[in-house]
């Protein structure tokens, strides 16, 4: 068997940085029709033929709806201080306005007393992509009245769990949603217009922003914040359109986003390049999506090299790739971090994902994904490094606990540290698992140690 990965320097960290898991409604709980849950769009698209690469649905996933107390109990064994999950929006209000839904709250409060009980911090999202499919029908994210939809859904589950939940987001991922729901058409709803994409990041961030006002106003205690996909975008060549290609990208999955967010303004280049396909944006929209925030959280998945010919294949970078063709480059996580505290003034950062696809094979009770566990090793020493240059990292979660539906990937790609076999939904521990659980403890160990008596940590 091959050796384990070393653990990374466990006085990188503070006393108070947070370890997780995370998941969402969509990929993990099943029961997509129980207890008077609405149908989403992601129920609605996997209904499309040819949109899931293996023809399944969210029907069943992880069937978590009925299992979360057991999961709950894995996630303790693995000594995690935080487990980030999402509200499935139409369990609870399965029209996305109107009713709400008991027996869905009701879901949702105990899990959340599952975890405090079990001395786990509750780490909520509102959206995690499953927009109630009766508000697409209105619209969706291109109409406006939806993020006044949304403003109601995010006061009530805030009244229902903000007591006990430490961090609630408002979305996760704003730019998937925008770009592959609405430009690419290759994530629900299924959209394929750029115009109507930019609608749907602008209301998103909007919604975002009056969230966060009305929470406060009604006395959440619970710290707000929003989760982006950032990559560092790099020219695939020196060539000057390439550079240039690289310089639109970042300005429309980073800077698209970020500054709005820290400064109040839309990139120019990017409204420039769009031309008559930006957002109509309303008088004091701006403002609004500047509402400050407790915390930014972001998902780091890999880098993206571009070209202007889109020439470039991510083979040539001779790093191994995951499951997903995802190039693994752990040192774009340091580079990322250090370049968000260069150019805005960021609350605390998460890494609110992190993780891997793999194939893997459970033999004899076992699976031996050194791959995962080698990726998110060097991943959590990328994020000691940004610590030590002095970036204000607050966290760090791993995707995923569970193999789960990954989207339009289906069930093939498995992200999990924990194996689900989905005829029996018997769960295992991969090593994974195991080297986190065993990572922990040691950080956990080395709290209790002053940090001076400790030779470990040379840097700073
Ligand atoms: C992110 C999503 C998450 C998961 C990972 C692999 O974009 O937020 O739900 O699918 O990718």
């Amino acid at each position: 068997m091959n050796p384990s990965p070393p653990f990374p320097p466990a006085h990188a960290f503070p006393r108070d940085f947070v370890w997780g898991v995370a998941t969402s409604a969509f990929q993990i709980e099943g029961g997509a029709a129980e207890d008077g849950k609405g149908p989403s769009i992601w129920d609605a698209f996997c209904r499309v033929p040819g949109a899931i690469a293996d023809a399944s649905s969210g029907d069943v996933a992880c069937d978590h709806y009925h299992r979360w107390a057991a999961d709950l109990d894995l996630v303790k064994s693995l000594g995690v201080d935080a487990y980030r999950f999402s509200v499935s929006w139409p369990r609870v209000q399965p029209d996305g306005r109107g009713e709400w839904n008991a027996k869905g709250l009701d879901f949702y409060d105990r899990l959340v007393d599952g975890l405090v009980s079990r001395g786990i911090q509750p780490y909520l999202t509102l959206n995690h992509w499953d927009l109630p499919e009766a508000l697409q029908a209105r619209g969706g994210w291109a109409a406006r009245d939806t993020v006044h939809r949304f403003v109601d859904y995010a006061r009530h589950v805030a009244r229902r769990l903000g007591d006990r939940v430490a961090t609630i987001t408002t979305h996760n991922e704003p730019w998937v949603i925008a770009t592959l729901g609405h430009e690419h058409g290759n994530f629900a709803p299924g959209i394929k217009s750029r115009a109507t994409a930019m609608q749907v990041s602008h209301h998103l961030m909007l919604s975002h922003g009056l969230a966060l006002q009305a929470l406060r106003a009604q006395g959440c205690k619970s710290r707000l914040g929003i989760v982006l996909n950032l990559s560092p975008i790099r020219a695939a060549t020196d060539d000057a359109d390439d550079i240039a290609q690289a310089r639109l990208e970042d300005g429309r999955s980073v800077r698209w986003y970020m500054d709005p967010l820290f400064n109040g303004a839309y990139p120019p280049d990017v409204l420039e390049h769009l031309g008559r396909d930006a957002p109509r944006v309303e008088a004091g929209d701006l403002e609004t999506l500047r509402t400050p925030m407790d915390f930014l959280g972001l998902n780091y998945y890999t880098r993206s090299v571009v070209s202007a010919s889109g020439a470039w294949d991510i083979k040539a970078s001779g790093k191994p790739l995951t499951d997903m063709g995802w190039e693994v480059y752990p040192e774009g996580l340091t580079e990322l971090l250090l370049r968000l505290h260069r150019d805005w003034r960021l609350p605390p950062l998460y890494v609110k994902e992190n993780g891997a696809a793999f194939q893997d094979s459970l033999v004899d009770g076992r699976v031996h994904d050194i791959e995962r566990t080698d990726y998110i090793a060097r991943h959590i020493a990328a994020v000691a490094e940004a610590l030590r240059q002095g970036v204000p990292m607050a966290g760090y979660m791993v995707w995923s606990l569970l193999d789960n539906f990954e989207w339009a990937s289906g069930y093939e790609k498995r992200f999990g540290i924990v194996h689900v076999d989905y005829a029996t939904q018997r769960r295992t521990l991969k090593d994974s698992a195991l080297w986190y659980r065993d990572f922990l403890q040691a950080q956990k160990a080395a709290r209790r140690v002053p940090a001076s008596s400790s030779n470990e940590f040379a840097g700073s």
